[in-house]
């Protein structure tokens, strides 16, 4: 085998790992593993550590590398690339996406193997040269970018590409080795699971870390998932490799199922598509803003058509309020203003909403304060940062609201109906309040 001076000395495979498993006719996992990593990307916690799944596929008329691995560990992927083909063999390399746990062998493999042509998505060429930063006297880069249906050929397979934007880089595709019905999905129905066994029906229980990594990974992006499942489920599947975890090789299609489960909301199967949602969550130490509350709740019920929950913070977890969050059509919090500041439950749930997409829901904010009652605009900053729409100025009340006061509550809450449904005035800016 022809195998270019090496830029680091190969270290040996640890004997407990597996050398180039093939997974499928002609197609073989060269990827790493990483049993001792416990945080992956600082937000994923990975009880099991995690592997970096590359693949190559053989046709008869060359050799292709689906994704590489991480560059610590890219002496690893060499080590088991070099075990099943030789470098001048690879005429195609693919990047699903560029993400660097996938990226980092890139360079390498592409000085070892110069003949071999670059597949990337479309939106990837930006992201190719901020990863690779070329200098102005290197060669240039030579790529080819793809989108949903184009293919290149190996003499007798083909891999096809499916456009799968945000998945969860901007530039993710997928793509689909035709005649063996192989999906190589990239970060899509993967999760960190590291597990020699390397296979879905030989490893150990990994359905908490699937569930996790969907929720962590791919929830922010629920619409790109749908969007991504008309691709994929009318593919005939064999076999799913993601480039992380488990090689889904037992009933593949489970988890193309469970994905459009999770990705499908549950809400307008209880309330039915004629009802809005609103949501109020508030927090009160001593009573005034949850009697705001209650004044914002009965005058939002006032028209029909919009459902509104009504829930104190102060009694309750994050997690499923997140979750009620996503589905929900509007979201009201209440604070007081307290040291200057919202109160620090209001501040935990709405830091918790980066997992979900609230772009254009209805927000608003309202809250009783003593002297200085900052808390309202901070929490109205904070929902235009999540991108949501603040159509109706947050109604502050100094201290114990009046009758008076409460009755301007309900209207606020009316008023928040009234826009949620479409029908409300255009939200008036107060020159004072600039
Ligand atoms: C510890 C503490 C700190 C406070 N800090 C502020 C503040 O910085 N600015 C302000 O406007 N009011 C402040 N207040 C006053 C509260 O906002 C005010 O009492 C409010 O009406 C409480 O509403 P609640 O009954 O819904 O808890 C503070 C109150 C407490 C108890």
């Amino acid at each position: 085998m022809v195998t270019p001076e090496p830029v680091w000395a190969p270290a040996p495979l640890p004997a407990n790992l597996p050398g180039a498993v093939e997974v499928a006719p002609g197609v073989h996992w060269i990827g790493a593993m990483d049993p001792t990593l416990r945080t992956f990307d600082i937000i994923l916690r990975t009880a099991n550590g995690t592997s970096y799944n590359a693949f190559l596929v053989r046709g008869d008329e060359g050799v292709a590398v689906v994704d590489t691995v991480k560059l610590e560990f890219a002496a690893e992927f060499f080590r088991r690339l070099e075990s099943v083909a030789d470098y001048a063999e690879i005429r195609v390399i693919v990047l699903n996406h560029l993400e660097p746990d996938h990226s980092g062998a890139l360079p390498e493999l592409m000085r070892r193997a110069p003949q071999a042509r670059l597949y990337i998505s479309t939106r990837a060429t930006a992201m190719l040269k901020a990863l690779l930063k070329p200098k102005a006297t290197d060669r240039p880069l030579e790529y080819q970018t793809v989108g949903t249906g184009d293919e290149v050929s190996l003499g007798n397979r083909t891999l096809r590409f499916l456009h799968t934007p945000f998945l969860h880089w901007p530039d993710t595709q997928c793509t689909y080795l035709v005649e063996e019905g192989v999906l190589f999905s990239g970060d899509i129905f993967g999760c960190h699971y590291c597990d020699s066994r390397l296979f879905n029906d030989r490893v150990g229980d990994f359905r908490f870390s699937f569930d996790y990594y969907y929720a962590h990974i791919m929830r922010p992006f629920k619409a790109h998932v749908i969007t991504a499942l008309k691709l994929i489920e009318p593919l005939r599947l064999n076999l799913i490799a993601p480039t992380h975890g488990p090689i889904l090789r037992d009933r593949p299609r489970r988890y193309v199922t469970h994905y459009r489960e999770l990705s499908t909301s549950s809400l307008a199967e209880r309330i039915g598509n004629e009802e809005l949602s609103l949501c109020i969550f508030y927090m009160s130490a001593y009573g005034s803003t949850a009697r705001m509350a209650e004044a914002v709740q009965a005058g939002a019920e006032e028209e029909p058509g919009v459902r509104v929950s009504l829930y104190d913070l102060a009694g309750g977890e994050t997690a499923p309020f997140v979750d009620l969050i996503e589905e929900a059509d509007a979201i009201v919090f209440g604070s007081p203003t307290i040291n200057g500041d919202a109160v620090k439950p209001v501040w935990d749930l709405l830091s918790s909403l980066a997992v979900v997409n609230l772009q254009g829901k209805l927000g608003a904010a309202f809250g009783s304060f003593g002297w200085s009652g900052e808390a309202v605009r901070m929490i109205e900053d904070r929902m235009r940062g999540l991108k949501m729409r603040v159509p109706v100025a947050g109604l502050r009340i100094k201290l114990i609201p009046t009758d008076e006061e409460l009755d301007a509550c309900r209207d606020f809450g009316h008023g928040l109906a009234l826009a949620l449904l479409g029908e409300g005035a255009e939200r008036v800016i107060e020159m004072a309040d600039l």
